[in-house]
């Protein structure tokens, strides 16, 4: 899917359909209204005779009327103009792309009139355009890439043309953002799909060593060996019960001034997590080999900054392992030293991510990062807090949290702010060691967890992105959602500015 812009009005644009919006109480948007005029009031008698709707989600298709250049109007509804925020809009795009029908080549959209705002040109437009992308992009998107017989194709446009007033570079810097961000997504959303015998942490690692050639990253992957020279016990506890061997893939995008401190990402990459030795129940366990979309999230977001290629500085560090029960895994109670000196007392083997990322979290304070975000599917009791509407978000630094919540709000990557506070830090005592990796069944386990990762990010400023709910939908849309790449993408984009 491609999507481009022409300065045309809607009713000389050649193309198989054109899309115009109307809202719930029948007031036109300007293109709806030149097609009105056109068609000598066709537009206005479907509405009158319900025919066509305004309704929030409807779509109407409209065949040659007279006047107007395009053998085919799409209405589509708006519903209350009063209403009609950016996310509304979004949905309007989505819905004139998958409701143009199968004859639709190129579909054109008056799309940039979508804002309630009537005015065509608008501060918004290159946002407009970047989502009209990103939307495009995702109702294409497919998983039948390990299907012998492909998936019938989408019946989508293969084109999208954005009908603009005139020249507005806005509007093609929001096309550029728009393709650079769908792409990051589409590679999360791809590693996340894939299987945990395809998706290994070699694999990962192979993947990291193309991408750095192709985007122009320093790239540098341990091994086992490697990982266990850095002194990251409690990272190789969680992969010595796997055949699978480990990587830590660190990634490094400089786009920005020689010596400007970076930003950190730091990735969970549990290419598959059977709890290890505290077994999952069965039920849906397939369901873990999304456990690495904090990782698919890093790679994804790296696509989108190089693409774009932001003036910032970001390092991306993935620690890929796998977590298996097996005679050499690690057993309740055993006692680890993390690379930070800090020993560690696993009474729970499936609360692993913690224990991988605590030490690829000690391993950013080389790079004296700007600032420091985690991301990883780390809990459940993170699903039960938020469902899978918003990220949790957890940061003692005010400044940081408010700069990760707004680009979620410019995003549409919603995501909500829980705390850390050290008087959840009670539940972590352990006897024998300086920390357990689990506190109270049922106390507040999203946040005890981000109060045990930060014990380990003490030397920089640093946010935690628990995406438990929010990396992929289960049930009969199972698949992973390219989330919270928009986020973290809009974030850098941010700090690029
Ligand atoms: N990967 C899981 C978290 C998870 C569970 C994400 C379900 C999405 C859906 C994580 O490794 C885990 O198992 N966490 C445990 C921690 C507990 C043992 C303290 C959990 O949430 O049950
Ligand atoms: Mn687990
Ligand atoms: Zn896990």
């Amino acid at each position: 899917m491609e999507v481009i812009t022409k300065a045309a009005a809607a009713t000389e644009i050649k193309a198989d359909c054109v899309a115009v919006g109307v809202y719930a109480d029948g007031e036109l948007t300007p293109a709806a209204r030149a097609i009105d005029v056109a068609a000598k009031g066709a537009l206005r008698a479907a509405l009158k005779s319900g025919d066509a709707g305004g309704k929030k989600g409807a779509t109407t298709l409209l065949r040659h009327l007279a006047g107007v250049a395009a053998p085919r109007v799409l209405v589509v509804g708006l519903g209350n103009r009063a209403e009609l925020d950016e996310r509304a809009f979004v949905e309007a795009a989505r819905n004139a792309i998958k409701g143009a029908g199968a004859a639709v080549r190129q579909l054109a959209l008056a799309a940039l009139e979508w804002t309630g705002s009537a005015k065509a040109k608008q501060p918004g437009a290159q946002a407009l355009a970047r989502r009209v992308v990103t939307t495009a992009r995702e109702v294409v998107f497919r998983t039948d890439e390990l299907k012998s017989r492909k998936d019938d194709a989408p019946t989508a446009p293969g084109t999208v043309i954005l009908l603009t007033t005139g020249k507005d570079a806005g509007v093609d810097l929001g096309l550029r953002q728009g393709v650079a961000l769908a792409n990051g997504i589409d590679l999360a959303k791809r590693l996340g799909n894939l299987p945990g015998n395809v998706c290994t942490p070699t694999y990962l690692g192979e993947l990291a060593t193309r991408m750095g050639k192709e985007l122009k990253l320093a790239v540098e992957v341990f091994d086992r060996k490697g990982i266990e020279k850095l002194g990251m016990g409690s990272f190789v506890s969680v992969t010595q019960g796997s055949a699978q061997p480990p990587r830590l893939i660190v990634m490094q995008y400089r786009g920005g001034a020689k010596g400007a401190a970076p930003v950190a990402l730091v990735g969970k990459g549990i290419t598959f997590d059977t709890g290890g030795i505290s077994l999952k129940p069965g039920a849906a366990m397939d369901e873990m080999k999304f456990d690495m979309c904090g990782a698919a999230s890093v790679f994804g977001t790296l696509r989108a900054v190089a693409e774009m290629k932001l003036p910032v500085n970001v390092v991306g560090i993935v620690a890929a392992c796998e977590n298996m029960p097996s005679g050499s895994a690690s057993k309740p109670g055993d006692i680890f030293t993390s690379m930070s000196g800090q020993t560690i007392e696993v009474l729970n083997t499936d609360a692993e991510g913690r224990l991988i990322l605590c030490d690829a979290l000690t391993y950013a304070e080389r790079f004296k990062p700007a600032a420091v975000v985690d991301i990883a599917t780390l809990t459940g009791a993170c699903v039960v807090a938020l469902g899978e509407v918003n990220s949790g978000l957890f940061s003692p630094d005010d400044e940081l949290a408010d700069e990760l919540l707004a680009a979620s709000r410019s995003a549409l990557d919603a995501a909500w702010r829980l705390p850390v506070e050290d008087a959840y830090q009670d539940q972590l005592k352990s006897n024998f060691a300086d920390m357990a990796n689990i506190g109270a069944p049922g106390k507040a386990g999203a946040v005890v967890a981000a109060c045990f990762l930060a014990r380990f990010a003490k030397a920089y400023r640093w946010a935690h992105l628990d995406i438990a709910g929010t990396a992929w939908k289960g049930g009969a849309a199972k698949g992973a959602t390219g989330r919270p790449v928009p986020l973290l993408t809009h974030f850098l984009m941010g700090r690029a500015q």
